[in-house]
């Protein structure tokens, strides 16, 4: 609350009006990792981390950004500038996500004008939590609703995922944007990325801790792109074994051990990641419903295991917070969280292990690494607003 005042009157120190505030969080993802772009099931739940952006319209077409985390202020005029930029969706600039969704939204004819915008957020950068999906959808909240204008949630997350894959040029699926602006206090989301039906899951008997490795590879970008392409071309080549076959998520495990000689051998272990990782979404929330913590904690350990070591998208940093983790009496189970290369790992620990799970993961990551991991205990919260 003291942050937004804060916000509120620089916005009106720097812009010289009164602005209103939209605010949008980052997401952590339980369970379900590279299965939303293969139309599987995820689990994410939004997270106590926002952006939020103190906005007023304006009566041109500029769109004037300024962000307080990073101390810059740029221009895009909204007619014509934005054309479609083509990049690899590593090198983004923050910019880039503002400009992105206002070029999404002018593609689907709605009608925003110029506004100024003042952006602060505390989601950690390039920590697999989101940070990009969390200034999208406050950027689009802001940029329809200082136009008057309101669209649906669902509507928005796409919108902004289509920023995302058709502006920035990562081909990132629905889930961080959805999670984003359906997040529920308390609850995860398990969304079924084909349908986009969802339903929320309590997490009242689960203690869900987030370990920053404070790493971030500069693979991630191509590489979740690569992924990508890989999955497409395992569709490709079980579809000529099974007819019609559009996405990963209608291959069972029985049809891809019994095509595996149809696949060359690093498409089917990504194949393999994917339908397995679906299957466990799918049994972890079972496990979640019938308060089976433990089943839970196995689940998060396969899925980790099947990330690192046929998915390859994991790094030694995540692993070693991984086995930090599982050596820990009252852990149930972690894995990495997102789409990899670095970043964090989620953790399901016993209540009464919250402190002694800080202390010596923290003390033994540093021993090993030389680095301060940061670790908060994570508060699903509500989507934006
Ligand atoms: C990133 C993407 C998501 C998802 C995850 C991996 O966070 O933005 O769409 O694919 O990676 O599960």
């Amino acid at each position: 609350m003291a942050d937004q005042e804060k916000l509120r009157n620089e916005f009106k120190v720097r812009f010289g009006a009164e602005p209103r505030l939209f605010s949008a969080p980052g997401r952590v993802n339980l369970i379900g990792e590279h299965t939303d772009y293969n139309a599987g099931f995820v689990m994410p739940a939004a997270i106590q981390f926002h952006t939020t952006i103190a906005a007023a319209p304006r009566t041109d077409r500029l769109l004037r950004m300024r962000s307080v985390n990073l101390a810059e202020t740029r221009e895009v005029a909204l007619s014509g500038a934005l054309a479609v930029q083509h990049r690899s969706g590593q090198s983004a600039h923050w910019v880039d996500y503002v400009a992105g969704v206002a070029w999404a939204l002018q593609q689907e004819g709605i009608a925003i004008g110029g506004a100024d915008l003042l952006i602060h957020g505390d989601v950690p950068l390039g920590a697999g939590l989101s940070s990009s999906a969390a200034l999208e959808v406050a950027s689009a909240l802001a940029l329809t609703r200082v136009a008057d204008l309101s669209i649906g949630g669902l509507q928005l997350a796409q919108l902004c995922q289509r920023a995302e894959n058709q502006y920035v040029g990562m081909r990132c699926g629905i889930m961080d944007q959805f999670a984003s602006v359906h997040g529920r206090a308390g609850h995860a989301i398990l969304l079924d990325c084909r349908s986009l039906e969802h339903r929320y899951l309590s997490l009242q008997a689960a203690q869900l801790l987030i370990c920053n490795t404070m790493v971030h590879h500069r693979l991630a970008g191509s590489e979740y792109n690569r992924r990508r392409e890989q999955c497409e071309l395992g569709v490709q080549a079980l579809g000529r074994k099974i007819p019609g076959l559009t996405a990963l998520r209608d291959v069972s495990s029985a049809q891809l051990r019994a095509f595996k000689d149809a696949l060359d051998p690093l498409i089917f272990r990504r194949c393999r990641h994917v339908i397995s990782e679906n299957e466990r979404v799918v049994a972890a929330a079972g496990a979640l419903e019938g308060a089976d913590l433990a089943g839970f904690g196995a689940l998060m350990r396969e899925s980790h295991r099947s990330l690192r070591d046929d998915y390859e998208v994991s790094c030694d940093e995540l692993d070693l917070m991984v086995r930090l983790a599982d050596s820990i009496d009252g852990v149930y189970g972690a894995r990495m969280t997102g789409g990899g290369f670095g970043g964090c790992t989620v953790n399901l620990v016993r209540s009464d292990r919250v402190q002694q799970f800080r202390s010596q993961v923290a003390a033994d990551y540093a021993r090993a690494t030389g680095r301060a991991a940061q670790i908060y205990v994570c508060e699903a919260a509500d989507g934006a607003h």
